[in-house]
């Protein structure tokens, strides 16, 4: 294992924001930790890098218990926190060198160090100039970048995408992924399920400080029930009646909502379920207006295994689907 975290207790005054957080990571696989604002993801991250102390509980990553040897851990670990740590009255490669010659790579062992992963993350054309000027993706890449110079096996990274557009997030999911090809550790934590989906081996749900589930990406998604067929009715149309129709594609309990006039089925993945309920559909000529697959959202994954949802406030986008 290259994290191993065993009954982490963490209070901040009358708060217990962690209430024994179990984790363990294989060496060379990536882990997702899932929940919401406020879950706790942050604390476990900062206790599992050395920054803060737990209360309970132990710890070991890359082999190091984090309370007896952090030193150690340090020398093994890199971390891109929540907020890009870059300075912006330098440029990207300064903030790179500087970092290089606080990690003692040397003035020309720097140089060759951040020039190498300037072009790695494709900051080489913006290199000289101030990290001011760069956009929100250009400064996770280079707080990755940052997090990588001294070459960790073990990889944290606090929601490293969160706030970007698809297109940067997809650009980081690869450059994360290349990490993990050439054997680090990672522990991410996000507050998109599709981003666990896509990076973890496996993901652990945090809520309240505590891990409510844990698994594959698949196992998780088997028990939030794939895929949502969401069906928005035209006036007059009777909700059970569509209900009815689509018991032959559903694979879990319909929900109805917005007044009656959406019709939510947890269906099989594939092009198979959309075919059959459309058909049924049409063969009893009911009307829609709206007919669309969407995929298991965060508020998914937390009413199913929480019966409430999430608290996360930058889950925008997801809060019609709740009716
Ligand atoms: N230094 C601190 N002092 C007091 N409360 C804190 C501190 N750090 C975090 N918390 C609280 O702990 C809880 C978990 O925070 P955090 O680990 O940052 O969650 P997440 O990263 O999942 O959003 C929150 O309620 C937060 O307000
Ligand atoms: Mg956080």
């Amino acid at each position: 294992m290259a994290i191993e975290a065993e009954g982490i207790r963490k209070r901040y005054g009358d708060t217990e924001v962690l209430k024994g957080v179990d984790l363990s990571v294989p060496a060379g696989t990536v882990l997702g930790l899932l929940g919401p604002n406020g879950a706790g993801k942050t604390t476990s991250v900062r206790i599992l890098a050395t920054l803060v102390p737990p209360d309970g509980g132990r710890a070991t990553v890359a082999g190091y218990d984090v309370a007896e040897e952090p030193m150690k851990v340090r020398r093994r670990i890199g971390l891109a926190g929540q907020y890009a740590a870059v300075d912006e009255r330098l440029t990207g490669r300064e903030n790179l060198t500087l970092i290089g010659r606080l990690y003692r790579l040397g003035r020309a062992g720097a140089a060759r160090r951040a020039a190498e992963l300037l072009e790695r993350f494709e900051l080489t054309h913006a290199a000289d100039r101030e990290t001011k000027t760069y956009s929100g993706g250009m400064r996770r890449r280079l707080d990755l970048a940052a997090s990588l110079l001294a070459e960790p096996t073990v990889l944290f990274l606090d929601e490293p995408t969160t706030g970007l557009d698809l297109t940067s997030r997809m650009t980081l999911w690869t450059m994360v992924r290349e990490q993990v090809d050439a054997g680090v550790t990672v522990l991410l934590t996000t507050q998109y399920l599709e981003e666990a989906d896509h990076l973890a081996d496996r993901i652990a749900v945090i809520d309240k400080g505590q891990v409510i589930a844990d698994g594959t990406p698949d196992e998780l998604k088997r028990k939030v029930g794939g895929e949502r067929l969401e069906i928005s009715l035209a006036e007059g149309a009777d909700a059970a009646e569509v209900t009815r129709l689509l018991e032959g594609v559903s694979v879990g309990p319909p929900a109805t909502g917005g007044d009656g006039r959406t019709v939510t089925v947890p269906v099989a993945s594939g092009i198979g379920a959309i075919a059959d309920a459309a058909a049924a559909l049409r063969e009893r000529g009911v009307e829609v207006t709206d007919f669309a697959m969407r995929r298991p959202s965060m508020d998914d994954v937390f009413l199913s295994l929480t019966g409430h949802v999430g608290g996360g406030a930058e889950t925008t986008g997801q809060q019609e689907v709740k009716a």
